[in-house]
């Protein structure tokens, strides 16, 4: 790997940890706003200071957050679907790798949607933005679908996915918790980071998945809702930052959740 693909790749998961917590706020590419996220500037501000990275479009990065931040960007250029649409899977690049440089993206993400109609389409856009990344030294996250298509949320599913989103050159993975993940993180040769999902009942069961994720071999989560939803997002982000980088267990997390909420986290 080239000095300027390590590098970025070192920005967002942190080499004294080998994890990152990655804070997921583009889901208004195809599903507008989202609750909770109306208005990304209110919801990103307050928990940019506990982000290893930031997940998000170059819409969002222009107008919501500032230039100043040095926390990196993990730009979401993948789109051009909606969730009330008829193919969900029917994505393109939506951002040309110039202006992921002029932004100073530190990586780009996109949906691969295995077994999804589109499926051949969104695996030939991760291989051309694998060679445009190369080009550039920008790292390239592939997320595992999104939405609806994640009916398929199993082990046998996601493996395949995964892997082949490596295979095809992906630097790192974006998928989902399930029984039996440590079968996904055994097959597949590039760093795994777990999204949250939609949010659950507490914060208990987000905190529990997040540390089955680590436990089993994932380096770190790209979360959204189970954070930004939650009453009390900065305790929540911190308490997850506890699991990620300080080893702690979902119970010991979780009291520093309470704890935190408390004294208005
Ligand atoms: C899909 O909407 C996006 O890629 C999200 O970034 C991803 O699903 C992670 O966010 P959450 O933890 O809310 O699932």
């Amino acid at each position: 790997m080239d000095w300027g693909m390590k590098n970025r790749l070192s920005r967002i998961i942190k080499p004294e940890t080998g994890k990152t917590v990655m804070l997921a706020v583009d889901h208004g590419y195809f599903l507008g706003p989202v609750t909770n996220l109306e208005n990304p500037r209110k919801t990103i501000e307050p928990l940019m200071d506990y982000a290893d990275a930031l997940m998000l479009t170059r819409g969002v990065l222009r107008t919501s957050v500032d230039a100043s931040s040095p926390v990196p960007i993990v730009l979401r250029v993948s789109g051009g679907n909606s969730i009330i649409g008829k193919d969900l899977s029917n994505e393109g690049i939506t951002v040309a790798i110039k202006d992921a440089v002029r932004l100073n993206a530190a990586a780009v993400a996109l949906s691969i949607y295995v077994g999804g109609v589109s499926e051949h389409q969104t695996l030939m856009n991760l291989s051309k933005l694998v060679d445009d990344g190369e080009e550039y030294g920008i790292p390239v996250m592939a997320v595992t679908a999104v939405g609806k298509e994640l009916e398929k949320r199993d082990a046998k599913y996601l493996s395949l996915a995964c892997r082949i989103a490596a295979e095809l050159g992906a630097h790192f993975v974006k998928t989902y918790y399930c029984e039996d993940f440590e079968r996904i993180v055994r097959s597949c040769p590039v760093p795994l980071v777990i999204a949250g999902g939609p949010k659950l009942n507490t914060e208990l069961d987000a905190l529990n998945i997040a540390y089955d994720a680590i436990r089993l071999g994932a380096a770190g989560v790209d979360m959204g809702r189970n954070i930004w939803q939650s009453p009390a997002p900065i305790a929540m982000i911190k308490a997850i930052r506890a699991i990620v980088h300080e080893n702690a267990t979902a119970k010991e997390a979780y009291k520093l959740f309470e704890e935190t909420k408390n004294k208005k986290g």
